[in-house]
């Protein structure tokens, strides 16, 4: 334990397991309080007993819940210092079939490309894609963002103080060929997180973005033989581990990064270089 935030009281959503577990358990090493908010409700428990914090069941993409949450956790603690917006899908959950097709897309459009052949292989996720798994994605990561930030910033602005912490994707850079509504969402985080730190800069709030690269976790570790490519792809020839980007979200919660706001940090081991 070192204490770099130290007494600080941070809410972490989808800290149940991958990215949002290990920024919890770093922050808890680093002296803070932690407020898990998950779908995942016996996960999220088991993560908070054992932090010694506390859990809430919450679907970040419906508003009335995430009212009435952090009406809770400010009757509770009256303060909040640190926001963690990392809830997340990939929009792939419980599909093996949408991958194995894509990856199925993607080896014969590299042979049609390498043979010089005419190419008549193509993802076509856009015209496919349903109104609902638009909405989902979207109102996953970019709603949920907001409703989170506004219902924490009732409280935040209390003190004139805090720091905002939302997880991009390299992918809301770069573009992904078979997730649009996922870049979309992560592209529209990484642009929300700039607009948000010049608000809330008089109010002495910092707000920066995570856009993590490709970390094994359970969302990454459905991709298959695309996780081949991306690694062959990565200067470094590996995915990250979680670590890699929980110490981003400490450095970016902590004081030492008090003149950071409006910042995307990515490590990503040089898959995109200069975000
Ligand atoms: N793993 C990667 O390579 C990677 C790369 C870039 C960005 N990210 C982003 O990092 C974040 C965490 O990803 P991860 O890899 O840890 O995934 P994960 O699937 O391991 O964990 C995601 C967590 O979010 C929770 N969650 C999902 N929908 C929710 C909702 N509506 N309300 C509340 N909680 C919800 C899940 O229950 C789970 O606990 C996501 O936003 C993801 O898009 C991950």
């Amino acid at each position: 334990m070192s204490n770099r935030l130290n007494s600080k009281i941070a809410v972490i959503t989808g800290g149940a397991k991958g990215l949002g577990r290990s920024i919890a358990e770093k922050f808890y090493e680093e002296g803070c309080k932690i407020i898990i908010c998950d779908v995942l409700s016996s996960e999220a428990q088991k993560v908070a007993k054992n932090l010694k914090g506390k859990s809430f069941e919450l679907d970040v993409s419906d508003s009335k819940q995430v009212l009435e949450i952090f009406n809770y956790i400010n009757n509770l603690y009256n303060k909040i210092d640190i926001l963690v917006n990392n809830a997340g899908i990939n929009g792939f959950e419980n599909r093996p079939d949408i991958i194995e097709e894509r990856n199925r897309i993607n080896k014969a459009q590299i042979r049609e490309y390498s043979e010089n052949k005419t190419i008549d292989t193509h993802f076509d996720v856009t015209v496919n894609m349903s109104d609902f798994d638009w909405f989902k994605m979207i109102n996953t990561h970019l709603s949920g963002t907001f409703f989170c930030t506004r219902e924490a910033l009732k409280i935040m602005n209390k003190s004139n103080s805090g720091s905002i912490i939302n997880m991009g994707s390299v992918l809301g850079t770069t573009g992904g060929p078979s997730s649009p509504h996922y870049s979309a969402a992560k592209g529209g985080i990484l642009a929300y997180t700039r607009a948000l730190a010049r608000e809330l800069a008089s109010r002495n709030i910092r707000v920066n973005a995570i856009a993590p690269g490709y970390i094994d976790t359970d969302m990454t570790n459905s991709l298959g033989y695309v996780k081949d490519i991306v690694k062959s792809q990565t200067p470094m020839k590996k995915f990250g581990v979680v670590e890699d980007i929980a110490w981003a979200a400490v450095y970016l919660a902590s004081d030492e990064a008090k003149f950071m706001t409006g910042q995307t940090i990515s490590p990503n081991g040089g898959f995109v270089m200069s975000q």
